[in-house]
């Protein structure tokens, strides 16, 4: 039985191999710049749509970190030699979908819509969170230093969102108590 690190060097000894782990890391470039570009559009309507200030806040500042998330992904492409394309994802168009349902489904300027707008928030962001994480380490992989470390960044930058959104529904349990 061949040891997994000589499976591992026997893979990458093969070219045919590296190019399908290249074209499954593009393709997965392909589907996250997709989705960010889609999630440019949706923020500033989630933003416009939230109830308290905090939350419209967060979802502003968060609709600037995706723009630049955007064009991060740009230099991706381009430290690997390609140009920037998109691809579906089916799972990003579905998730934008649920967040709109969120806001027909909640009243104009109540707390269950905020509540509503963070759960689909942070759907996305778990989404984003595994498909960078992904990303990262196939950019390892393949040797590609610039781009693992700008999908790091990235990386990072989506889970300090995730947590901000966490504090934010903590933020509503803890004052309800405080009212109580
Ligand atoms: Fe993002």
């Amino acid at each position: 039985m061949a040891s997994f690190q000589d499976s591992v060097k026997n893979f990458f000894s093969n070219s045919d191999n590296v190019e399908s782990m290249r074209e499954l890391f593009l393709h997965e470039l392909r589907d996250i710049y997709y989705a960010e570009n889609k999630l440019v559009m949706a923020l500033g309507r989630m933003a416009e749509a939230a109830t308290t200030d905090e939350l419209k806040m967060a979802f502003q500042t968060h609709l600037q970190e995706t723009r630049n998330q955007s064009s991060r992904l740009e230099q991706v492409f381009r430290s690997v030699g390609e140009d920037a394309e998109e691809v579906t994802c089916e799972a990003m168009d579905g998730l934008v979908e649920e967040g709109e349902e969120m806001v027909d489904e909640t009243a104009p300027n109540s707390l269950t819509r905020d509540a509503g707008l963070i759960i689909s928030a942070q759907k996305v962001e778990h989404y984003e969170i595994a498909a960078y994480g992904s990303l990262r380490t196939l950019a390892r992989m393949l040797g590609y230093q610039e781009a693992a470390r700008l999908l790091e960044q990235s990386l990072e930058e989506e889970k300090k969102t995730d947590a901000l959104l966490t504090d934010l529904a903590e933020s509503f349990v803890n004052q309800r108590a405080m009212a109580e």
